[in-house]
């Protein structure tokens, strides 16, 4: 079959304004405009993985996508549900429990496009350890029930849920990709079982405690290297309109002390919100198409004959140009491109 990306996550409504500028406190102004969504970082990124990997009608998807959720039972769900099969994503297993789906209020300044949310979990927040979705098929057992070959997390659900269907991913053979979004500092044996691991500037400093703003080589290096010790395999941080940066163990093994800068592509910046989670979606799909991990462990067997790094680096260039467009919409799911969308 084909390989499969799951992504364990969020489902949010998104309340979006657009606003000339932000009301101070106390001061009432009147919107631009208000739309209502679909979101959350957990469906954005299942929507982006799935618009990304085959044509509309669904023909020629080059791997699965599934999303692993919960949504409420109010006026929102029945439609959200259908959104995403729209988009061929398979929702088997998103749940629906008695309560609301949870909600982001979203204000996008008009001039910048940039946004300020505040999210509400609602079902989001039932999630934990003994109700999770990654199930080993047998007590002795480290095979998953539904077999995973690219694990999607981000922080949107409660952390100790995360934290155990990290573990049971990692311990089937999956390759985990996490975005720490919205950033908590992490236990540094968490990051242990993460292979890929995606962020954007801001959240890298939490994570690593790094007291400055991220942004200069030096920074992006300094913090890079916080996480490389941390084992992970991949560092990538987003760095808006500014493009990307990464730096790999493999880097390291091979003596490049320093990460690399990948460009960004010019865009026209309407409304910033899921441009991370196209990319990690983005990111997802290029790396369960290249098997990227069996690689990564080939390369270090044949004393890196093989060069992933180009891999790597082919799928953050494909990941910086899907999420240019999705800058170019407004809001999220509605902004995110098919595969014919994303320019060359
Ligand atoms: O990353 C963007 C998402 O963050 C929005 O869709 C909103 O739901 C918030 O969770
Ligand atoms: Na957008």
């Amino acid at each position: 079959g084909k390989p499969v990306v799951t992504i364990i996550g969020s489902l949010n409504v998104d309340l979006v304004s657009r606003t000339p500028r932000m009301p101070s406190a106390g001061e009432t102004i009147t919107a631009s405009s208000f739309d209502i969504g679909f979101g959350g970082k957990g469906a954005n990124q299942a929507v982006a993985a799935a618009r990304l990997s085959r044509s509309r009608d669904h023909s020629n998807a080059t791997v699965d996508v599934k999303m692993m959720g919960v949504l409420g039972d109010d006026a929102f769900s029945d439609g959200f549900m259908e959104s995403l099969q729209k988009d061929g994503l398979d929702t088997s297993e998103i749940r629906k429990i008695e309560g609301k789906t949870g909600t982001a209020v979203i204000i996008v300044e008009e001039d910048s496009g940039e946004n300020r949310i505040l999210i509400s979990p609602g079902a989001n927040g039932t999630i934990g350890p003994s109700n999770a979705f990654l199930e080993p098929d047998s007590t002795a057992s480290t095979n998953l029930k539904s077999p995973v070959d690219v694990a999607v997390f981000q922080l949107e659900i409660p952390f100790e849920a995360v934290k155990q269907q990290i573990v049971t991913a990692r311990r089937s053979g999956a390759t985990v990709i996490l975005n720490p979004a919205p950033a908590v500092p992490l236990p540094g044996e968490m990051l242990a079982d993460v292979d890929h691991l995606i962020m954007n500037e801001s959240e890298a400093a939490i994570l690593s405690g790094y007291e400055k703003e991220v942004k200069s080589d030096e920074d992006l290096n300094t913090v890079a290297a916080f996480f490389l010790d941390k084992k992970v395999e991949v560092v990538i941080i987003t760095l808006g309109g500014e493009g990307c940066f990464y730096h790999t163990t493999q880097r390291v093994t091979n003596g490049q002390k320093d990460g690399v800068r990948i460009p960004p592509r010019k865009t026209k910046v309407v409304d910033t919100t899921a441009a991370g989670d196209t990319f990690v979606g983005a990111y997802a799909v290029m790396v369960a198409e290249f098997a990227l991990e069996r690689r990564i462990e080939l390369a270090k067997e044949h004393g890196e004959k093989e060069t992933p790094q180009q891999l790597i680096e082919e799928a953050i260039r494909f990941a910086v140009r899907a999420s240019s467009r999705t800058v170019e919409k407004e809001g999220a799911q509605s902004s995110i491109p098919w595969l014919d969308e994303v320019p060359e």
